[in-house]
């Protein structure tokens, strides 16, 4: 009766299984995985916000492909606030999520069986999304070496005659590494070479840890590029749903896509009218809520290093961005046990690397926007089951 794209393993794995038993004995569990950032006590201007949503104009149906203008000139502004450079306002291409903005280049750029190159480890949401196209991923790694880069020879390697693309996520979740100026212009060669798109997910790109903003591939010309982002990161508004794609490139080829996007979007108009309308403003709240994070994010990060300088056995990777901080564990079990163990001894939730790809054993991931209070005894209960 049902699709194989759909033929996922749905039962749980041991460690949903351990969350489960955990939340079934009530269990007062201190969880450091949290990405809901409306969840974490930051100070939201919510009367701006909500009343950026009640615009009389929504009783108008205005049904534009790509969004309204309005809506797509307060992404050009973004940009062009990021770092003075203009992207035409005709360009962005509006999704209720950076996932919809996923498939909508996948069905753009791909047919049934053809491939696209991801970095490993990374974001886990992409085996789904290209399951759900018919598109087959392809992993490419990403080597830590004082600080994460892309293994090019590996990416030499991975492509064939059914790629179709590179994706970047720039920075990495759950790396928090940022593409380097050198890595863009080896992916724009390598892109040239075999006429491949670049797929470049900036939904962190705004939180960099150290106040250095970095240049968005929004503005890259070289090759095909579809930069992804949205404001559930940017501005942290996950439920408001709204996102865009912005592509860039040689003229002929981006006027190509463009069009062809167009009917895409015209083919399921999802974005709402409030949303749309509101969008100047919920784009502008980011710059009160942006700072607030990354003092959390920062202080959290403080607080880890404060803790992993008192004993020996863990140490955390180096982080340039984002939401989240990979710890180096002894890999005395698989990450998936370890995180179980965590949870039943420690009452203690923290991510296995396994869940973001990660090659080998001796990974957990921990989320920098956690509750300072959690984070602090969270991580010290971590350290503790590893004391000996
Ligand atoms: C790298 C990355 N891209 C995209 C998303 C999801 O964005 P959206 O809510 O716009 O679909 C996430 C969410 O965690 C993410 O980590």
């Amino acid at each position: 009766m049902f699709s194989r794209r759909t033929d996922w393993k749905l039962t749980p794995n041991l460690f949903t299984q351990a969350q489960h038993e955990a939340l079934a004995q009530g269990r007062e569990v201190l969880d450091l995985t949290v990405s809901n950032p409306t969840r974490v006590g930051l100070a939201y201007d919510a009367d701006v916000i909500v009343s950026s949503l009640a615009d009389p104009r929504a009783m108008d149906y205005d049904p534009q492909p790509k969004g309204v203008r309005s809506a797509r000139e307060a992404v050009a502004a973004y940009y062009r606030q990021h770092e003075a450079f203009d992207v035409d306002a005709e360009s962005p291409v509006l999704t209720t999520s950076t996932s919809e903005g996923y498939s909508h280049v996948l069905r753009l750029l791909c047919n049934p069986e053809d491939e696209i190159l991801v970095p490993r480890p990374s974001y886990p949401l992409f085996e789904f999304l290209a399951d759900l196209a018919d598109v087959k991923l392809v992993p490419y790694p990403l080597l830590y070496d004082h600080g994460w880069q892309i293994d090019f020879p590996s990416l030499y390697q991975a492509v064939n005659h059914r790629t179709r693309a590179v994706v970047a996520v720039h920075p990495n979740n759950p790396t928090g590494s940022y593409v380097k100026s050198e890595e863009r212009s080896a992916l724009n060669k390598f892109c040239d070479e075999y006429n491949l798109a670049l797929l470049v997910d900036e939904v962190f790109l705004d939180f960099a840890l150290d106040g250095v903003p970095r240049p968005t591939f929004a503005a890259n010309q070289e090759v095909l590029t579809f930069t992804l982002s949205g404001i559930s990161k940017i501005s942290a508004l996950p439920q408001m749903k709204l996102a865009w794609i912005v592509t860039s490139g040689p003229d002929e080829q981006v006027s190509s896509a463009l069009a062809r996007l167009d009917v895409i979007a015209d083919t399921y108009l999802s974005l709402n009218a409030p949303v749309q309308l509101a969008a100047p403003m919920l784009l502008e709240v980011r710059k009160n809520i942006q700072p607030l994070l990354i003092d959390r994010l920062r202080s959290n990060l403080a607080e880890l290093d404060r803790q992993l300088a008192a004993q020996k056995e863990c140490r955390r990777l180096e982080v340039e961005g984002g939401w989240y901080a990979v710890l180096r564990i002894p890999a005395t079990k698989s990450d998936e046990e370890l995180a179980v163990e965590l949870l039943q001894k420690q009452s203690v939730l923290v991510h296995p690397g396994h869940f973001y790809d990660f090659v080998s054993a001796g990974y957990l991931v921990l989320s920098l926007i956690t509750f300072p209070a959690v984070f602090h005894e969270g991580v010290s209960r971590v350290l503790e089951a590893f004391d000996h």
